[in-house]
């Protein structure tokens, strides 16, 4: 079993400085084995954002996989949105666009769905789904296969209206022929789970998907800031929803998921 804590839509620049505190608590007590971040790390992709995301991050003690989001391609100042988008990303978080982690339990492959045209929905490339089928495909089924993108998959149970991840069709076929069980996104700043089937149905393959909502954002959409703390083995899934009270993180609920013949059905404990 792998306990993940899936943070998402930092948006430094933003933060409530007692929620950073509190979060960085949390994780201490919690101690998964990895922190998964799907984008959003500042609000404006500025330096002083970056930097502060990059003492957030040294602070955290498991291994991080980070997929950056829309807003940390710069928006207004064009030369860069379009010629240097992910230069200050890949300077103060990650060089890594394609970041993987992978242990004998659990395969975490992070998408860069971040895009300069397009800058609020993202989309993923051609080339990224050949290089997604290849890295996922090459591991044994035996291994519980997560993806990350800062773009949803499914919408929010009441906007099925809301734009998704460019392409999702055609990337859901390829890793559902890899055997993927879930999928990480965030970019709404709302936490939500569900099968990816209603969505897709000429997919037959069962798969989760687990949107976070903003962690320490003041942007919180009226939502409260949150994180998400999964469990997974190859048979059974949980996900968390933790909550920030104004004094800490309590856990508001949590889903079971069990899987039975090839499917992910929600259960008890
Ligand atoms: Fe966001
Ligand atoms: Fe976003």
């Amino acid at each position: 079993m792998r306990k993940i804590a899936h943070l998402s839509d930092l948006h430094f620049g933003t933060e409530r400085k007692e929620i950073v505190e509190g979060l960085v608590k949390d994780l201490q007590l919690v101690e998964p084995d990895v922190i998964v971040i799907s984008g959003d790390l500042t609000q404006r992709a500025r330096t002083r954002q970056f930097k502060n995301a990059q003492v957030f991050l040294q602070r955290l003690e498991p291994p991080v996989v980070i997929v950056p989001g829309n807003h940390d391609i710069p928006l207004f100042d064009l030369f860069r949105r379009f010629l240097m988008p992910l230069t200050r990303y890949q300077k103060y978080i990650t060089e890594d666009l394609s970041p993987v982690y992978l242990d004998d339990e659990i395969l975490v492959y992070g998408v860069n769905s971040a895009r300069s045209l397009t800058w609020k929905e993202g989309r993923i490339s051609v080339e990224q789904m050949q290089e997604m089928h290849k890295a996922l495909c090459e591991v044994p089924d035996s291994v519980f296969k997560i993806v990350v993108t800062h773009h949803p998959f499914i919408p929010p149970p009441e906007d099925e209206g809301i734009r998704l991840v460019g392409r999702s069709k055609k990337v859901l076929k390829i890793v559902a022929e890899c055997g993927i069980d879930l999928l990480l996104a965030g970019h709404l700043h709302h936490g939500y789970s569900g099968d990816i089937r209603p969505y897709y149905p000429e997919t037959k393959n069962s798969i989760i998907v687990a949107q976070a909502g903003t962690a320490i954002s003041r942007r919180t959409r009226k939502k409260p800031n949150v994180y998400n703390l999964l469990t997974v083995d190859p048979l059974h899934m949980t996900i968390t929803i933790k909550e920030w009270n104004g004094h800490q993180f309590f856990k508001r609920g949590t889903t079971f998921y069990h899987k039975e013949r090839e499917e992910w059905r929600i259960g008890q404990e």
